[in-house]
């Protein structure tokens, strides 16, 4: 065989969020967000990750003091917020035919909790999806991707508050109602399983307002919240438009057993099954016996209305991110530690690892996307998947990043391959990302997974000047062979 095939309509794209990109975080009447208390720190990020998995009041006080956004990387993004015409321009001249971004809710509803949407956000994002409709390419639209109203946080009880869940549902209808013409699939939720790992950015919990309560209770009762009202948008969407679908996300981050110890991989099926626990309830419609005693002991309020609201209105397909893996044992001490998406684990020794320590697993995918199907028999979706990487701009305004082609290269191959001997049904692959844009864990640029470079640094200091990355090139050639990809092409 000369060819790799791909599915007819297959989507091919790129993906974002709003938070990452748009910059113009007091521009046009957007309230202060989570997402623009967030900045690089450089000591931090020495020290792990973990940068923005919590936050305290003090830090936020200390950012809301701040006026300036040149230090806060998600408050000026690569200013997509202006550049878009020209960012969709150049990204449509790869082929692309889809484009995955999200609304950020503080453009929509400043506060979050007024009665009425802000028109000139609305505005913004009719004119983002016209200019991608322009060059036939879908949006797929995220609703909540690390990025919330911070009054709802200071004010209110965040993710953990019915009445905050009641107006993203708002937000939500408003937005639907808005663009369904244009926007066709809509995923409530961007990694809804993360609200464990980093309950600052999925959720907008802070630890010190809780100081009277059980934490852990606070943030399963926000992840219920959470399901309720992805259920709800799905009901709606499903009763007012006939042509819209809408996703289940999860991340996946592929967890082996360091060894054939039978206890290493029971404990890696545990951890699996700890991110399989979130799809299992929006595409089964109910929570799994495993999770049920916990939700029990820590006496979260579910009603019934909730659970039977959860079991009629499941998604409609599956997407997720998948970038790397990494292995777990029953007893890890002494074992060398790796990490990857805002969690760590072992590391592997069989794997490469990229700039940032996560390790590069081509075959985790494949082994994913069999895990996912086999377990729902529903149309997935890759939304995320690329390499965050240091880039360097020549003086001739190139940049050879071929360590990020070969990483495309490896997992679109292995996608492909189980597309066609797995028995798998795969809607499409967005890349992760488009331009440069600032880190979600780091808030920095210089962890890069664009196609296109934007010259900025860690600090805010750059001309936002964009360059075209031998990745570019190199995926605008991957797309040119359509339904049949030569083998030569994905095989070096
Ligand atoms: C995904 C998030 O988990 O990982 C993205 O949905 C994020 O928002 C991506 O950017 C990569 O993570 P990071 O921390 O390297 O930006």
């Amino acid at each position: 065989m000369k060819y790799y095939h791909v599915p007819q309509g297959f989507k091919w794209g790129v993906a974002t969020a709003a938070n990452q990109v748009e910059g113009a975080w007091n521009e046009d009447g957007k309230g202060i967000s989570i997402a623009d208390c967030e900045r690089y720190d450089p000591e931090k990020a020495r020290a792990g990750y973990r940068a923005v998995n919590s936050m305290t009041s003090s830090e936020i006080k200390l950012a809301m003091a701040e006026k300036d956004s040149k230090r806060w990387g998600k408050r000026h993004g690569v200013d997509f917020y202006h550049q878009y015409p020209e960012d969709i321009k150049k990204l449509a001249a790869t082929g692309i035919n889809t484009f995955r971004t999200s609304i950020a809710w503080s453009r929509i509803f400043p506060n979050g909790d007024e009665s009425k949407p802000n028109e000139k956000g609305l505005e913004f994002y009719d004119k983002l999806f016209n200019e991608l409709r322009k060059y036939n390419i879908e949006p797929v639209v995220t609703l909540s991707h690390y990025e919330m109203p911070l009054n709802l946080v200071l004010n209110y009880d965040a993710w953990y508050d019915l009445r905050v869940r009641e107006f993203f549902i708002k937000f939500a209808k408003i937005v639907i109602d808005r663009f369904h013409d244009k926007v066709k699939y809509w995923i409530p939720i961007n990694e809804i399983d993360s609200i464990l790992r980093h309950p600052f950015s999925s959720a907008g919990l802070i630890r010190d307002r809780f100081i009277n309560e059980n934490f852990e209770k606070v943030i399963y009762q926000a992840m219920h919240n959470q399901f309720v009202a992805a259920a709800t948008i799905t009901k709606y969407i499903h009763e007012t438009y006939s042509d819209i679908q809408v996703g289940s996300m999860i991340t996946s981050t592929m967890i082996y057993p360091y060894n054939s110890d039978p206890r290493n991989s029971l404990k890696s099926v545990q951890l699996m099954r700890e991110s399989y626990n979130f799809s299992d309830i929006q595409i089964r419609g109910k929570y799994p016996l495993n999770l049920v005693p916990k939700l029990k002991n820590l006496h979260i309020e579910i009603s019934k209305e909730d659970l039977d609201l959860i079991s009629k209105n499941t998604a409609d397909f599956i997407a997720f991110s998948y970038y790397s893996s990494v292995c777990t044992a029953f007893d890890t001490k002494g074992l060398k530690v790796t990490k990857a998406n805002r969690m760590e684990g072992v590391y592997n020794k069989y794997l490469p690892t990229s700039d940032w320590g996560w390790q590069i697993d081509p075959v985790g995918l494949r082994i994913i996307l069999i895990n996912l199907y086999d377990r729902y028999q529903k149309p997935l979706f890759i939304v995320e998947n690329g390499l965050g990487a240091k880039d360097s701009l020549t003086a001739s305004g190139k940049i050879h990043d071929d360590y990020r082609i070969d990483y495309l290269r490896q997992h679109i191959k292995q996608m492909l391959v189980s597309i066609q001997n797995d028995g798998i049904e795969l809607m499409g692959y967005c890349m992760w990302g488009m331009t440069d844009m600032i880190s979600a864990s780091t808030s920095q640029i210089s962890k890069r997974y664009g196609l296109i470079y934007v010259d900025l640094d860690d600090f805010g200091d750059g001309t936002y000047k964009r360059y075209l990355k031998d990745s570019y090139f190199w995926y605008q050639k991957l797309l040119s062979f359509k339904n049949k990809i030569s083998k030569d092409f994905l095989d070096k």
